[in-house]
């Protein structure tokens, strides 16, 4: 299969597909290990797709917080005398001293946003925006008959043109994936929490007059309130699988799971730990809500019936079963867990928050895919440093931000662990290279246990 667009000349040690935290975090890890071995620094860029840099944005409700430690930036585990830190980014904006006199661990996600985009900033001739990846395929570098040693990437600009960029590595790490109920799509007036800010600023308040919010996990809380904050005059109704929204379980003990050296304990781990991290600590990050949020919306429902005038609804144990559409109008199809009667409702707007599917790496690789390691469930092997198990002797490698919860545990796709795992990817890089660049090929001693 040829690819099409020219191919620069530079064989960069490693592509990074994607620029959010997690990717932005291993460009500051390579670079600061440039500064410690400048004379064979690695070689990097980044492809991101938005057009500028963008972290969840359409979810950035006024009063939305972070759901980790300030501490636990792009950097401060791995390296906390970093110039990338948060303490550092308050230290440049002037804030610093009022930001520990307001005593809070957990900032705002707007201030966070500033924090990332602040870091991008300092990154600029590392990655390119508005451009996106479509393609990777293995080469062998020179042609020759051997094992593939490079990869080539095949690049979409934001003018449609393409361009392929070759690399020793890539590091994919395109994000989580919007998940709708299955057999439901999105529309003008059906949409996933994802993309929330955008569909609702589209759309003239006074003409949501009945909206529906679908989920109880932290996405769909946040967007109620928001909901009954903005539109005064709508009946706002969530639609809840559960009893009522159950607390993110954020105490010391259970929130070690999210420690750098919980990966280890879960990678090694039995089947039967790795079941108990899922049995015991789903909690602290699925279908759950933190306690601020849950609070504020009871107490907004006490209010409206104190006052006698109920707009905000809650209707638990129900699921949402199909959407109809015709013409203007929308129709939710809502069934009790309770009896397992069913109701159809009108809405002006329906609120999908029902969560995300892992990165799936395949989408990309396509037929390149074939050359990694599945396990018995399906799912794709991973070395401990991130890298696809492959079954044909490559040497350039592929490495996963994001897509492994199966192989290293909940901080999977959370921001809590991506100082540290960035710096192991840097260094698995760095290691890699030089056992390449002494001949060996041998897999390299730490990294090697495959799950
Ligand atoms: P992220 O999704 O942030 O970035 C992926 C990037 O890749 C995107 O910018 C996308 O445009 C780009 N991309 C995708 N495909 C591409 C392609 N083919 N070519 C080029 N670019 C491509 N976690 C946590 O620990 N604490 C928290 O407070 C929160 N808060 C939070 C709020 C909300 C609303 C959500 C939905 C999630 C969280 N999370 C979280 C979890 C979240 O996954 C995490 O914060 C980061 O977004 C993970 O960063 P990544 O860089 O891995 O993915
Ligand atoms: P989530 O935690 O996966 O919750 C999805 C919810 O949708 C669950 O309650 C699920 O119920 C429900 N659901 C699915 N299908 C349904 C149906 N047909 N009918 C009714 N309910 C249905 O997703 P999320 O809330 O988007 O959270 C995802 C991640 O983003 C988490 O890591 C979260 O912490 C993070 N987040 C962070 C912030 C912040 O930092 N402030 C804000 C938002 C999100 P079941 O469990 O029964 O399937």
């Amino acid at each position: 299969m040829g690819i099409k667009g020219r191919r620069s000349q530079e064989i960069y040690d490693v592509v990074g597909i994607g620029f959010g935290p997690s990717n932005l975090s291993l460009a500051i890890a390579l670079e600061e290990h440039g500064e410690s071995a400048p004379r064979h620094p690695v070689t990097s860029h980044f492809f991101e797709k938005q057009p500028a840099f963008g972290w969840h944005r359409d979810m950035l409700l006024p009063s939305a917080t972070m759901q980790i430690s300030f501490l636990k930036d792009l950097v401060t585990f791995r390296n906390p005398l970093s110039r990338y830190s948060f303490v550092s980014f308050l230290h440049a904006s002037n804030r610093l001293v009022q930001f520990v006199n307001n005593q809070d661990f957990f900032p705002t996600r707007h201030e966070f946003h500033q924090y990332l985009e602040w870091a991008a900033a300092g990154l600029g001739d590392r990655v390119s925006y508005g451009t996106e990846v479509t393609s990777i395929r293995p080469v062998t570098e020179g042609g020759g008959g051997g094992a593939p040693d490079l990869l080539e990437i095949e690049v979409r600009d934001g003018d449609g043109t393409t361009r392929v960029v070759a690399a020793r590595n890539v590091a994919i790490s395109t994000g989580l994936v919007p998940r709708l109920p299955d057999g439901m799509d999105g529309h003008e007036r059906v949409w996933h929490s994802s993309e929330f800010l955008s569909r609702f600023g589209a759309r003239a308040p006074e003409d949501l007059r009945k909206v529906m919010v679908v989920g109880a996990g932290q996405s769909a809380a946040e967007i109620t309130r928001f909901l009954h904050d903005s539109l005064p005059h709508a009946e706002v109704s969530a639609v809840i699988p559960s009893y009522g929204y159950s607390i993110a379980d954020d105490t010391p003990f259970a929130n070690q799971v999210f420690d750098p050296s919980s990966v280890d304990d879960y990678y090694f781990g039995t089947e039967q730990a790795r079941d108990s991290f899922w049995r015991y600590h789903r909690n602290t990050n699925y279908s759950v809500v933190d306690a601020d949020v849950i609070r504020s919306l009871y107490q907004r429902s006490y209010e409206e019936q104190v006052h006698g005038s109920r707009r905000l609804h809650f209707r638990n144990l129900t699921r949402v079963d199909g959407v109809k559409s015709a013409g203007d109008e929308t129709r939710v199809v809502l069934r009790s867990l309770l009896d397992e009667t069913v109701e159809e409702t009108a809405v002006d707007a329906l609120v999908f928050a029902t969560g995300y599917d892992g990165l799936d790496p395949a989408l990309l690789l396509g037929e390149f895919d074939r050359n990694f390691e599945r396990d018995a469930a399906g799912r794709h092997r991973v070395e401990r440093d991130y890298r696809l198990v492959n079954a044909s002797g490559l040497t350039c490698g592929v490495y996963l931000q994001g897509g492994t919860e199966h192989t290293h545990g909940l901080s999977s796709s959370l921001l809590s662990n991506i100082a540290v795992r960035s710096g192991e990817i840097a260094d698995s890089i760095v290691l890699r290279r030089t056992e390449r660049e002494l001949g060996r090929t041998g897999p390299v001693e730490k990294a090697s246990s495959a799950v």
